[in-house]
């Protein structure tokens, strides 16, 4: 058995690149971990500014998306981080065993600080450092991540290694888990890029939350390529894009979807990209907002989460401190 833990940000916005990166392949695994846990990271998110009132919604809104997708609180740990302490506790042991230089070769950061300036949060270029805590305190085998993640779940490898070796074993050294296709789904208004919420403009991204109207219009602006063949090529990245997620939702190859569209243009094959993500989110819509509306349960899903999630952080930490020399 192993046991796989991934984290995500409570965010107003999910788009179809964390669903197919990250919420996606953590539920196909939930059946066949040992006590896998999914959480949702809020003292993540505080590492940018965040009004309280939205970010106790977005808290409600990640719960009630990971639920309506299809997370089982039954046979999964479902927990919000900051429920359980152990988290911030551990995140500051190991960030006395990290480096400055180790810290400062993330480059998600180096990314985030070239846009902010100055005025970026330390608690934003020592994330990481919280985020090995989250992998570490559960003896966590595999991490389920996006690529742009990779870099943070070696540095929870070499922070296990580095600790196993100063104090003797402690943790399991964890491995990241990359999904092949569609690991990486690129902007719409950019194909270079990922997807993401926090591009310039919303064309960008296809949220969770998108409407019909709004996803056709979204995907007839995405930007392609001046050929008009539905074909397979590197160069190619706007239509590849496209085909990815035609693929994710259709599970058409993409040899099969070159066959669908042979002789068609990129006309008809947007509108058929569009159909199928509408035909994909109505239905995750509607569980959604039953979900928000029923408060009481998202409660009580998350107190039962953290109760199973304190058991496992508390023995940790118990060791830790022992290790460290802070307690008998
Ligand atoms: P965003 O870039 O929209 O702010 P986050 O950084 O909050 O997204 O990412 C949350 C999770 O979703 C991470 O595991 C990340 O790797 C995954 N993810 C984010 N964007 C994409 C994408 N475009 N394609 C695949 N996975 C993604
Ligand atoms: N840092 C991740 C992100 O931005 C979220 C996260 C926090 C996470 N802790 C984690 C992911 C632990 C996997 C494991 O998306």
């Amino acid at each position: 058995m192993s046991r796989i833990l991934t984290g995500l940000k409570p965010t107003n916005i999910l788009h179809l690149g964390n669903y197919f990166g990250a919420i996606e392949p953590f539920i196909k695994q939930q059946a066949h971990g040992d006590e896998n846990l999914l959480f949702v990271a809020d003292y993540h998110s505080i590492t940018v500014p965040q009004e309280p009132a939205d970010l106790r919604e977005h808290i409600k809104f990640a719960v009630a998306v990971y639920l309506a997708c299809g997370v089982d609180p039954e046979k999964i740990i479902l927990f919000q981080q900051s429920h359980v302490q152990e988290h911030t506790e551990l995140g500051w042991v190991l960030s006395c065993v990290a480096t400055m230089g180790e810290a400062e070769r993330m480059t998600q950061y180096k990314d985030k600080a070239r846009v902010k300036g100055e005025s970026v949060s330390v608690g934003l270029f020592t994330y990481p450092i919280l985020m090995a805590a989250d992998i570490l305190l559960y003896d966590t085998q595999i991490v389920p991540v996006g690529e742009d993640q990779k870099q943070h779940v070696e540095l929870a490898r070499d922070l296990a290694e580095r600790f196993n070796n100063r104090f003797g074993y402690t943790f399991v050294v964890p491995k990241p888990q990359i999904r092949e296709s569609g690991a990486r789904i690129m902007g719409l208004d950019d194909p270079e890029k990922k997807m993401s919420k926090s591009a310039a403009s919303e064309k960008n991204y296809i949220s969770l939350m998108d409407d019909a109207e709004t996803v056709l219009k979204k995907v007839k602006s995405a930007v392609t390529d001046s050929e008009g063949i539905v074909v397979f090529r590197e160069h190619k990245k706007g239509i590849v894009n496209l085909m990815t997620l035609y693929s994710l939702l259709t599970g058409l190859s993409f040899k099969e979807i070159e066959g669908v569209f042979e002789g068609k243009g990129y006309g008809d094959f947007k509108v058929a990209v569009a159909e199928e993500v509408t035909t994909f989110l109505t239905p995750l819509q509607k569980k959604i907002t039953s979900y928000l509306e029923n408060e009481d349960l998202l409660n009580q899903v998350l107190a039962s989460g953290a109760e199973k999630a304190r058991v496992i952080a508390q023995k940790k930490m118990t060791e830790v401190r022992k290790k460290i020399g802070i307690a008998a």
